[in-house]
C-alpha cells in the first residue's frame, strides 16, 4: 500500500460541463495528451463516426448519434491523479449530468466565445450553486470571432451570478487571434496553432514591457487595446481569492482554443494549483473527512446494459473515504447488508478494467443484482452512517402508460420500476390509485423513447405512452397537510412518487404561484429527495 493520505491527497475529481458543441470533448481529449493517460473510457466521442464513442450502450444512442452515458477518465500530471467524470452533452440526459456533478469536487465550464451562457449551461450551473462547487471556467474557440470580452465576463456575472475574476486576457480572435495576457506574470503568451492531436507548440512569452518584443508579435493597435484593457481589467474586475474561489463564489476565467490546443496546459497548470483535494463529505453523523476515515463511498449512478454482451446493471460510486481494495468486506447501509463489492471496476465502457485498489476522490463502478439505489451508501462494517441524499431533479415532461398487454403486468411492473431506480425516469401515481394508473416524469423527452425501447427490449412488455401537458412538479415540504383541503388551480394535479409523498402537477409557473398564494402555510419544492 502506497501512503494513504499521498494517495488521497494528490486527486483532483472534477466534472466538466457545457452546452453541447462548446468543445467539451475537445477540451478533455486534449487534457489526456498532457498526462499519461491511466484509463480511459469514452474518451474519443464524437459526432462523426470517425471518432465512434466507446460507451456507446444502446441502439438508440448509435442511431442517433449522441452520447447518452457519462464516462470517467482517469490520468496523471505533473504529480496529480486526476479523475475527470465526462457528462453527456445531450441536454436530454440531464438528469444524469446533474447526479454526475454531485460526485466531483469542482466543476470545468466550457463555454464558446461566440456563444456565451447557453441554456445548458445554466442548469448545470445551478446545480453546482446548490451545492457551492467551485466552477472554473474556459472560454473556448478563440481562434473563431469572438463575443466582446467585457461583455462575456458581464453575462456570466448576471446569468450565472457568479463573479468572474480572469486570469488570462485574450488578445484578439478569430484570424486576429494574437494569444493571452497572463495577468499574474505580467506576460503575453503569443497564440501558436499547433497540429491537432499534439502537445502544445512552442509559445513565446513577452514581457508587458518588453516594447518591441510586442509590437512586433500583436501589432501596435492590438497592444494598446491590450494596456488599455488591462487598465479597465485591474480596476474593474473582482480581486483574485482562492477562498472565494473555492466557495464557488468566485469563478477563474481562462481563454484558449481547445482545437488548436492553444491556452489548454496553462488552464490544466493553474486549475490544479486552485482546486482542491477530496473534499469532506456530509453524512448523517457530521462531515467524514477523506483522509481520516477508513472506506466509504456513495452510488451516483446506476446504469443497465451497458455492455450487451453482458447484460448488466453497474453501480458507479464516488469513493469519499479512505482506501478500497478489492477483497475488503463492505456495508451497504440501504441494504443492511455486509458483502463484497462484485467486479469493481475503474470504468465503465466497452473495455472494463478490474481494479484492487482505488481511494477517497475515485470513481468505481461495481456490478449491481439489483440491490442498489441512488444515493446509497456503503463504508466499513463497523460503521453506521449515511450520506446526505442526492436531490431528485424535477422532471419537465410527463406521461401516462399504458400497458398494452394486461397480462403481463408483473414484468411491467418489474421493468419501470427497475428502471427508475436507475434513475432514468421519475414513477409517480394518480393520488388516490395504486399501480394500475402510472405517470412517468422525464427531465429529457428521449428518455420517453428510451423507456419504451427497453420496456420492449428487456421486459418484452409493450407500452403506449400518452403525454400530459404538464411542466412543473412540486414536493410537498409540509408534512402535515389535509391533501384533499388543498385549494390549487383548475389545470393542478395531484400524484405520489413510490414511498406515498404527495406532489403537484402544474402546466405552468403562474399555477405553482397561485397555489402557494391560496394556501396559506403551504411550502413547495422543486427539488425531492431519494
Ligand atoms: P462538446 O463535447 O462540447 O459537444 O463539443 P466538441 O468537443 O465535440 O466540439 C464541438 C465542435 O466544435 C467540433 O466540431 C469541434 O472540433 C469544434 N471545436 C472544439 N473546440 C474548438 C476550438 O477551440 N475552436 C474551433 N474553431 N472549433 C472547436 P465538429 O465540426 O462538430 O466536429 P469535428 O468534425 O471537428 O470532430
Amino acid at each position: 500500500m502506497g501512503n494513504f493520505a499521498d494517495e488521497i491527497n494528490k486527486r483532483r475529481t472534477f466534472a466538466i460541463i457545457s452546452h453541447p458543441d462548446a468543445g467539451k470533448t475537445t477540451l478533455t481529449e486534449k487534457f489526456l495528451l498532457y498526462g499519461g493517460a491511466i484509463n480511459l473510457a469514452g474518451s474519443v466521442k464524437g459526432k462523426a463516426t470517425a471518432r465512434h464513442a466507446v460507451s456507446d450502450w444502446m441502439e438508440i444512442e448509435k442511431e442517433r448519434g449522441i452520447s447518452v452515458t457519462s464516462s470517467v477518465l482517469q490520468f496523471e500530471y505533473g504529480g496529480f491523479c486526476i479523475n475527470i467524470l465526462d457528462t453527456p452533452g445531450h441536454q436530454d440526459f440531464s438528469e444524469d449530468t446533474y447526479r454526475t456533478l454531485m460526485a466531483a469536487d469542482s466543476a470545468v465550464m466550457v463555454i464558446d466565445a461566440s456563444k456565451g451562457v447557453e441554456a445548458q449551461t445554466r442548469k448545470l450551473f445551478k446545480v453546482c450553486v446548490m451545492r457551492r462547487i467551485p466552477i472554473f471556467t474556459f472560454i473556448n474557440k478563440m481562434d473563431r470571432d469572438a463575443n466582446d470580452t467585457f461583455e462575456l465576463l458581464d453575462e456570466i456575472e448576471k446569468e450565472l451570478g457568479i463573479a468572474t475574476c480572469p486570469i488570462n486576457w485574450p488578445i484578439g480572435s478569430g484570424k486576429n487571434f494574437k494569444g493571452v495576457y497572463e495577468r499574474e506574470t505580467k506576460c503575453v503568451i503569443t497564440y501558436s496553432d499547433t497540429e491537432k492531436g499534439t502537445k502544445e507548440g512552442q509559445a513565446t512569452r513577452i514581457g508587458i514591457g518588453e516594447e518591441d518584443a510586442l509590437v512586433s508579435h500583436i501589432g501596435e493597435d492590438f497592444k494598446a487595446q491590450l494596456l488599455d484593457e488591462i487598465d479597465l481589467l485591474d480596476g474593474a474586475s473582482a480581486e483574485y481569492d482562492l477562498d472565494r474561489i473555492r466557495a464557488g463564489e468566485l469563478t477563474p476565467v481562462f481563454f484558449g482554443s481547445a482545437l488548436t490546443n492553444f491556452g489548454v496546459e496553462i488552464f490544466l497548470q493553474h486549475f490544479l494549483k486552485m482546486t482542491t483535494t477530496p473534499l469532506p463529505r456530509k453524512a448523517d453523523i457530521g462531515l467524514i473527512d477523506p483522509v481520516e476515515n477508513d472506506f466509504s463511498a456513495f452510488v451516483f449512478k446506476i446504469q443497465a446494459n451497458m455492455n450487451k454482451a453482458h447484460r448488466d446493471r453497474v453501480a458507479f460510486m464516488r469513493i469519499c473515504s479512505g482506501r478500497y481494495d478489492a477483497s475488503m468486506e463492505v456495508k451497504h447501509i440501504q441494504g443492511g447488508k455486509v458483502m463484497r463489492l462484485s467486479q469493481p471496476q475503474q470504468i465503465m465502457a466497452d473495455e472494463r478494467k478490474i481494479l484492487s485498489e482505488a481511494y477517497a476522490g475515485d470513481i468505481i463502478g461495481v456490478f449491481d443484482p439489483g440491490v442498489f439505489s441512488i444515493g446509497d451508501t456503503l463504508c466499513m462494517p463497523k460503521e453506521q452512517f449515511q450520506y446526505e441524499g442526492i436531490p431528485t431533479f424535477a422532471p419537465e415532461h410527463f406521461a401516462r402508460v399504458r400497458q398494452l398487454d394486461t397480462m403481463k403486468r408483473k414484468q411491467f411492473v418489474k421493468g419501470i420500476t427497475q428502471i427508475a431506480q436507475e434513475g432514468a425516469i421519475q414513477i409517480f401515481q394518480e393520488f388516490n390509485t395504486g399501480m394500475e394508473e402510472i405517470i412517468v416524469g422525464v427531465v429529457g423527452v428521449l428518455q420517453f423513447d428510451v423507456l419504451k425501447y427497453r420496456l420492449e427490449n428487456e421486459y418484452n412488455v409493450e407500452i403506449r405512452l400518452e403525454n400530459l401537458p404538464y411542466e412543473h412538479i412540486r414536493w410537498i415540504e409540509n408534512k402535515d397537510i389535509d391533501l384533499d383541503k388543498l385549494t390549487g388551480t383548475s389545470d393542478m394535479k395531484k400524484i405520489k412518487d413510490l414511498k406515498g409523498n404527495p406532489l403537484l402537477l402544474f402546466v405552468n409557473q403562474w399555477s405553482v404561484g397561485m397555489t402557494v398564494e391560496r394556501n396559506s402555510g403551504l411550502v413547495l419544492s422543486e427539488f425531492g429527495r431519494n
